[in-house]
């Protein structure tokens, strides 16, 4: 019998494994040293990583830098030694770089930051089912006026629909809610399905095996409601042949969780991510955009912190959903520039995941173990 499997997605850098580890075992005397030996070593990358940024960079950066550009519908579509404006996908649908995320904009705000993104010329809006907010995106487009197929519009299968029976009756609500024909994707938000009815009720069949999920979700796109569809928060779906790949993968990534392997890995084979939380999310945008290295590149650049992070992720390779309510914000995330130096500075001394209920749905394992207890 057909089946299909998750690969969860881990955390990425092997210093974290060990910090989890440490809470649990007593560290010997060897280990110890070791441990030693590697904080100092870090430190002293860390520190000469840090001097190269605030010292080396600058002249290069002042030599190389390129124009900036953006992307959206007013705009001109990727120039030599830019930013990329859109991503084609397997389909041949091209993605927009940059979208307006959605995710924690309440309802009252988001349609006049949807509002002041179509405005500012973003043609792309990553939103979702659970964030309980389409309705007043879907009234923000209408309001624009911008013709459907200069739009691109994301949408997100909440847990509790993951039964094939349920799947097109939780895409209707969405689409009626953003009062769309079609969504230009759709992904399985997360790789945890939940019983219809109860509170967080997991169903261990269609959480170890999302086959017949996918299935239905194929059967969307070959029923027009659909133009592509895609996973979050995982490696990718192994074990059979199927009909449509995901078209992407969306997961956290920012400066504190960059995930270069996954990166790598989804490069190798062809899946385009997505990043959310691109900023480091509520919790963590400050400390983003303090951080010595990101103030430092926007003086020499004469652009904004966020337009750092932002240029960053696209001069990656991923799409990046940063979100805003505060209209000047959603603006000036719209620009972005080509960074002329290793992305590797970025990097810097990171790996902390913002985004994991886990917990707080009460399910009895972390969604981003390698190994799940299922
Ligand atoms: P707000 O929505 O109040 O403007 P992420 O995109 O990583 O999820 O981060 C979202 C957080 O980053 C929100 O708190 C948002 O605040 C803030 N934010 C978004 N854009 C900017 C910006 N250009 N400068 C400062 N903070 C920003």
């Amino acid at each position: 019998m057909a089946s299909l499997h998750y690969k969860p997605l881990a955390f990425s850098e092997s210093d974290v494994d060990e910090e989890f580890e440490s809470v649990h075992t007593r560290p010997t005397t060897h280990e110890k040293r070791q441990r030693l030996k590697k904080l100092a070593f870090v430190l002293v990358a860390g520190a000469t990583v840090m001097y190269l940024a605030f010292t080396g960079t600058r002249a290069l950066v002042r030599a190389v830098a390129k124009p900036c550009v953006s992307s959206g519908h007013h705009r001109n579509l990727t120039t030599a030694g830019a930013l990329p404006t859109h991503y084609t996908l397997p389909s041949g649908d091209k993605i927009p770089s940059v979208a307006l995320g959605v995710w924690q904009a309440s309802q009252g705000d988001v349609g006049p930051a949807v509002r002041a993104a179509l405005t500012a010329g973003y043609a792309h809006i990553d939103g979702a089912w659970a964030y309980r907010n389409e309705a007043e995106v879907g009234q923000a487009v209408k309001d624009s006026g911008l013709s459907r197929d200069k739009l691109w519009l994301t949408s997100k299968l909440w847990n509790n629909f993951h039964a094939p029976e349920d799947v097109e009756a939780a895409l209707d609500d969405t689409l009626a809610k953003l009062d769309t024909e079609y969504l230009d994707l759709y992904l399985i938000h997360w790789p945890v399905a939940f019983k219809k009815e109860g509170n967080n009720v997991l169903d261990v069949g269609l959480t170890a095996d999302p086959y017949p999920t996918w299935k239905k979700l194929e059967e969307m796109v070959d029923k027009g409601k659909v133009r592509n569809i895609g996973i979050s928060k995982v490696k990718n779906l192994t074990a059979n042949p199927l009909k449509y790949k995901p078209a992407v993968n969306q997961v956290e990534l920012n400066y504190f969780n960059p995930q270069p392997e996954l990166l790598k890995w989804a490069k190798e084979n062809d899946l385009l991510l997505e990043a959310y939380s691109p900023l480091g999310s509520t919790k963590q945008v400050k400390d983003t955009l303090a951080l010595p290295v990101v103030q430092e590149i926007a003086k020499t650049l004469a652009i904004t912190p966020a337009q750092v992070i932002i240029s960053w992720h696209v001069q990656r390779g991923t799409v990046v959903l940063p979100k805003s309510v505060t209209p000047s914000r959603v603006e000036e995330n719209l620009q972005g520039t080509f960074l002329p130096y290793e992305t590797v500075v970025l990097y810097f001394l990171t790996v902390w995941r913002v985004v994991n209920p886990s917990k707080g749905w009460n399910i009895g394992f972390d969604v981003f173990d390698e190994e799940w207890p299922l």
